[in-house]
C-alpha cells in the first residue's frame, strides 16, 4: 500500500514546519560567503518526495523547497544580494505519485515536467532548476554524487515512509561533500518494534556489523519504553556520527502519545548545528525537543506550564555552565555560547537563555566582572565582558 496522502496530520506538519522555518534562514546562510566560489549558489535535495501536495491542498516537501527558493530569489532581487543558482532535486520512486508530483509542480509553477524532462528551470526564475528523478533514494542520490564535482552547499531531507529505506552508509558518502547536510526522519516505531526480528534487517538500517546489532538488540529486552527510547536514540546518533556528521541533534514526533518518528539533523557546521537547535527548540515543546499532537497549544495551562520550564531551563542551564568553567577567568561569552552550543541540549538564544542563566549566576555571586564592562546601571555587557566563575 502506498502512503496516505489525504490529509497531513499535525505530527507530519510539525515535521513539515521545521524543515520550512530551517531552510527559510539557511538558504542565506550558505548563499551569501562572500570567499565563497559557490556564492549564490545552493543545493536541496528532496529524496522522498511523495506527491507534492496533499489531498487537503496542504504543501509538502518538495513543494516547499520550491517556494523558499522562489523567496529567496525575490528578496535577493529586492535587497541585492546574492542570487545565482538554486538546485533542487527532487526524488520519488512509486509511478503514480511520481506523476502526481510532476502535475503538482508543473500546475503551480508552469513548468512541464510531466513531458518527462527531468531537468527544468521555474519559468521567470531562471535560476531556479528542478531535477526530477523517479527511482529510489539510495541508487538515484549515488548516481548524482558520482556525476557531480564540487557540489555546491546543499541539504539532503529523507523523509521516507520506513526504517530501511534511509541506509545509513549513504549518509556517508553525501556528508563527505563540503557543506552538506542531512536530514533524517527515522521511523522509530516500526524499528523499535522490529529490531528483534531477525529478518527484519534493523542492522542494514544502521549500517552496523551483525554482532554489535544483537548484543544492542539483546540489552534493550525489558526495558521500560523511555529507556528504550533513550538507548535507540543514542545508538542512532552515534552511527550518524559515525558516518560523518560531527553535530548531531534530533527532535521526537509523537502521535497519539506514542513516539512514532525522530527527526535526526547532522551537520559539519556549527552555524547549521546553532540554526536547527534553534528552530526545533521553538518548534516542539520548549526544551524537550518533541511534538506530541495531543497537547494543545490553546489550553490555558499551557502558559503556565511554559513559564515554570523556562525557570527550570535557566536554573538547569546555569548549572551547567557553572560546572564546565567554575575556578575559571577571563572566559567569554562566546566560549560560553561555544559550550552551551555542542555540550548542552540547550540552544543559543543570547538574549535569551544564556544571558538569563549568566544574570542568576551574577546575582548568586558565582561569577563576577570588572565594573568597566557595566552599564552605569551596574547591568553586565555581556558581549565585552572577562567572566571570572568563583
Ligand atoms: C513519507 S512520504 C514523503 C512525504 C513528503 N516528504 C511530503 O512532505 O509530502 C514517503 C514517500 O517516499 C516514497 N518512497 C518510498 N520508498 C522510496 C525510495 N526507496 N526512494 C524514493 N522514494 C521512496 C513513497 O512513495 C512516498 O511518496
Amino acid at each position: 500500500m502506498g502512503y496516505d496522502f489525504s490529509t497531513l496530520q499535525p505530527h507530519s506538519q510539525a515535521k513539515l514546519d521545521i524543515l520550512k522555518t530551517y531552510l527559510e534562514s539557511w538558504i542565506w546562510k550558505v548563499t551569501q560567503h562572500k570567499s565563497s566560489i559557490h556564492k549564490g549558489c545552493c543545493l536541496m535535495i528532496d529524496g522522498f518526495a511523495g506527491k507534492g501536495e496533499h489531498n487537503d491542498d496542504k504543501v509538502g516537501s518538495p513543494l516547499i523547497m520550491i517556494e523558499t527558493a522562489v523567496r529567496f530569489f525575490n528578496s535577493a532581487f529586492n535587497t541585492n544580494l546574492s542570487a545565482k543558482r538554486v538546485r533542487i532535486l527532487v526524488i520519488e520512486n512509486d509511478a503514480t505519485t511520481f506523476q502526481d508530483l510532476c502535475s503538482s509542480i508543473d500546475n503551480k509553477y508552469g513548468t512541464s515536467l510531466c513531458s518527462g524532462e527531468g531537468r527544468q528551470t521555474i519559468p521567470d526564475y531562471p535560476g531556479i532548476e528542478v531535477l526530477i528523478r523517479k527511482g529510489r533514494f539510495a541508487d538515484e542520490l549515488t548516481k548524482f554524487l558520482e556525476a557531480e564535482k564540487n557540489l555546491e552547499p546543499s541539504i539532503c531531507f529523507a523523509d521516507p515512509s520506513g526504517y530501511l529505506q534511509v541506509p545509513l552508509g549513504l549518509a556517508r558518502s553525501y556528508l563527505r561533500q563540503p557543506s552538506s547536510e542531512f536530514f533524517v526522519n527515522f521511523i522509530y516505531e516500526e524499528f523499535n518494534r522490529f529490531i528483534s526480528v531477525p529478518k527484519a534487517n534493523t542492522k542494514s538500517a544502521l549500517n552496523m556489523p551483525e554482532a554489535d546489532h544483537e548484543i544492542f538488540a539483546t540489552s534493550l529486552k525489558g526495558l521500560p519504553a523511555i529507556e528504550r527510547r533513550e538507548r535507540i536514540a543514542l545508538l542512532f546518533a552515534d552511527r550518524f556520527h559515525a558516518h560523518g556528521a560531527q553535530y548531531v541533534h534530533s527532535f521526537d514526533i509523537r502521535k497519539s502519545g506514542k513516539l512514532k518518528m525522530i527527526l535526526f539533523f547532522g551537520t559539519n557546521s556549527l552555524e547549521g548545528l546553532k540554526l536547527m537547535k534553534k528552530v526545533m527548540w521553538n518548534q516542539g515543546e520548549i526544551g524537550h525537543y518533541v511534538f506530541d499532537d495531543r497537547k494543545n497549544p490553546q489550553q490555558m495551562q499551557f502558559e503556565f506550564v511554559a513559564e515554570i520550564d523556562e525557570a527550570q531551563h535557566i536554573l538547569s542551564l546555569s548549572n551547567l555552565i557553572l560546572a564546565e568553567f567554575q575556578g575559571q577567568s577571563s572566559v567569554s561569552i562566546n566560549t560560553i555560547e561555544h559550550f552551551v552550543l555542542v555540550k548542552t541540549i540547550f540552544p543559543v538564544l543570547r538574549e535569551k537563555l544564556i544571558l538569563q542563566a549568566l544574570n542568576r549566576l551574577s546575582e548568586e555571586r558565582r561569577i563576577t566582572v570588572e565594573d568597566k564592562h557595566r552599564y552605569k546601571n551596574g547591568r553586565i555587557i555581556w558581549s565585552k565582558a572577562d567572566i571570572s566563575f568563583v
